[in-house]
């Protein structure tokens, strides 16, 4: 024997064989006393965690987040002060696609950052977009549904997908977004990040501030063309996964510039446009973008299950200094993500080294499957014996005030709310003419999809009329209905 390690079982105990199982002769049965091939075949069996129900598909790596400029006349948060350095853990995903699906597919992309702050876990699940198809959680699920597979044959299915887009109005601008070559990112180093949401800030003096993210690539935005996408999801299914691992490997790290656009409080209720509606921008020409500081990822993860697989992230972790805003749709999300982890991954996922805060967690929550951890002292609050006390003042500037009747309703329109006014901005001031071309060639293939009724394909039109009658044309033309 070399002096090569002896092959042990999951307790430690030195393995009988590495290819033979124990036999009653050598052409016999096995015998069920033949524990380390048991325990061979029943871990193999538990080797997968069940995947995202979306973002199923993605790659992460860790970094570091600096602060640049002072912003603490906006927020108190710990991460946000001028010098503040904060490591951090950042996932990138498409949506709709299965876990070993294809990562150029025309698709969202998810920007998932864990900011490992000196208040605990501070958490921004944004995507590669700045909206969303959709205002309200109740659709979530629904729209879901219609990008996935149908559960009669499993096949995606495009005149599912128009049918939900073209009843949805909302989605318009996001699907503008999703049908330009943005939809199709050269690599997850080439694309911009959003918060998406608007959040809250407040101050050490409890003065509040509304919020948005963005978080600009340093290596420029670059896209494929459907063709060039196509081509790799057949060739290369991982080429983002791939592309990001040896670029940090190489030593080529990327970085972001982050960027905040603040709004006042008190201006959100008379701004022109409802500014917690998920499907809007806040323009530039109201709200400039002011720089605050820029992270880099510098380091890979060493073993994907444990860290990219079972990260678990959460809108819901937002440290002192911040908070939720009115928007439904991130209030939906407070409640589905710890949900979420609690079935994927187990209800102690927090204890996992991805997920783990890196400063001393004193809560009252402990036990439960897989737990390793023992609380710190007693296990009831209020307890005389010195157990952690909270301290409400953290969080003096998260109160506002509220009132209404309960209702079932759409948002309250402010002046120049509108579902196609921004995406027609897009159309008309913003993108180029190969943009444009491409936009119109982009929703034409998605739409001459074999599935695609003619009927649907009239609405699809409609559709793309709202937003502009030449967009409109151009599609009707490619789609062979003028
Ligand atoms: P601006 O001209 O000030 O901003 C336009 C924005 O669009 C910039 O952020 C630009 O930054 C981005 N952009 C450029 N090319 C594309 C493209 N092909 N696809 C998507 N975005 C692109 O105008 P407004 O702020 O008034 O916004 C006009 C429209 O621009 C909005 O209705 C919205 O559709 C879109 N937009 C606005 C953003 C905002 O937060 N205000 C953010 C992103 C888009 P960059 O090239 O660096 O992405
Ligand atoms: C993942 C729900 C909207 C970005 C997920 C997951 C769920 C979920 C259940 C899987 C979590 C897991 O198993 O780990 C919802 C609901 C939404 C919503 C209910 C609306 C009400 C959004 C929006 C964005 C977004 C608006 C972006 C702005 C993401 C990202 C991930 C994700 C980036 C992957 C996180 C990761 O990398 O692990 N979402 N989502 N979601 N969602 Fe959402």
């Amino acid at each position: 024997m070399t002096n090569r390690p002896i092959t042990t079982d999951d307790a430690g105990i030195p393995a009988p064989s590495d290819e033979h199982s124990l036999s009653v002769g050598p052409n016999g049965p096995l015998l069920l006393q033949d524990h380390y091939v048991i325990q061979k075949m029943a871990h193999f069996n538990r080797e997968r965690v069940p995947e995202r129900v979306v973002h199923a598909k993605g790659g992460g790596a860790y970094g570091t987040l600096q602060i640049t400029e002072d912003v603490s006349q906006y927020t108190k948060a710990k991460l946000f002060q001028k010098g503040v350095e904060t490591p951090l853990f950042l996932r990138f995903s498409t949506v709709a696609g299965e876990l070993g699906s294809a990562d150029t597919a025309r698709d969202p992309r998810g920007f998932a950052i864990k900011f490992y702050t000196e208040d605990g876990n501070y958490d921004i699940v944004g995507n590669n977009t700045p909206i969303f198809f959709i205002r309200d959680p109740q659709k979530f699920s629904d729209f879901i549904h219609s990008q996935k597979r149908r559960p009669d044959n499993h096949l995606r299915d495009n005149n599912m997908q128009w049918d939900f887009w073209t009843l949805s109005p909302e989605s318009a601008h996001q699907v503008t977004f999703l049908m330009t070559d943005r939809g199709t990112p050269a690599s997850w180093r080439h694309m911009h990040g959003f918060g998406s949401h608007t959040f809250l800030w407040y101050n050490a003096a409890g003065e509040r501030y509304w919020v948005k993210y963005h978080f600009k690539t340093d290596q420029g935005i670059q896209n494929f063309t459907a063709s060039e996408a196509a081509a790799l999801q057949a060739t290369d299914p991982d080429y983002h996964t791939r592309d990001l691992f040896y670029a940090i490997q190489r030593g080529e790290h990327p970085s972001w510039t982050v960027n905040v656009q603040i709004m006042p409080f008190e201006a959100a209720a008379d701004y022109r446009f409802n500014p917690f509606d998920l499907t809007k921008v806040w323009p530039h020409s109201d709200y400039p973008e002011i720089t605050i500081g820029r992270f880099v990822l510098n380091r890979n993860p060493e073993n994907y299950f444990a860290e990219v697989e079972q990260a678990g992230f959460e809108p819901a972790n937002m440290v002192p200094g911040i908070g939720p805003s009115p928007d439904k749709m991130l209030q939906g999300r407070l409640f589905s993500y710890p949900d979420a982890h609690r079935y994927r991954i187990g209800p102690n996922y927090l204890q996992l080294p991805v997920n783990k805060p890196r400063t001393p967690v004193n809560s009252y929550n402990f036990d439960g499957p897989m737990t390793f951890q023992n609380p710190a002292g007693p296990v009831y609050a209020p307890n005389s014996v010195g157990g952690p006390a909270a301290d409400p003042s953290l969080y003096e500037g998260e109160n506002y005030h509220v009132t209404g009747e309960i209702v079932r309703s759409a948002y309250t329109k402010h002046a120049e709310d509108d579902d196609y006014v921004q995406p027609r901005a897009l159309w008309e001031n913003v993108l180029s003419d190969t943009d444009r071309a491409h936009l119109v060639s982009n929703i034409v293939g998605h739409a001459s999809a074999p599935e695609v009724t003619t009927d649907m394909k009239k609405r699809v039109v409609e559709y793309w009329t709202n937003i502009h009658k030449d967009l409109g044309h151009g599609v009707a033309q490619g789609l062979g209905l003028v």
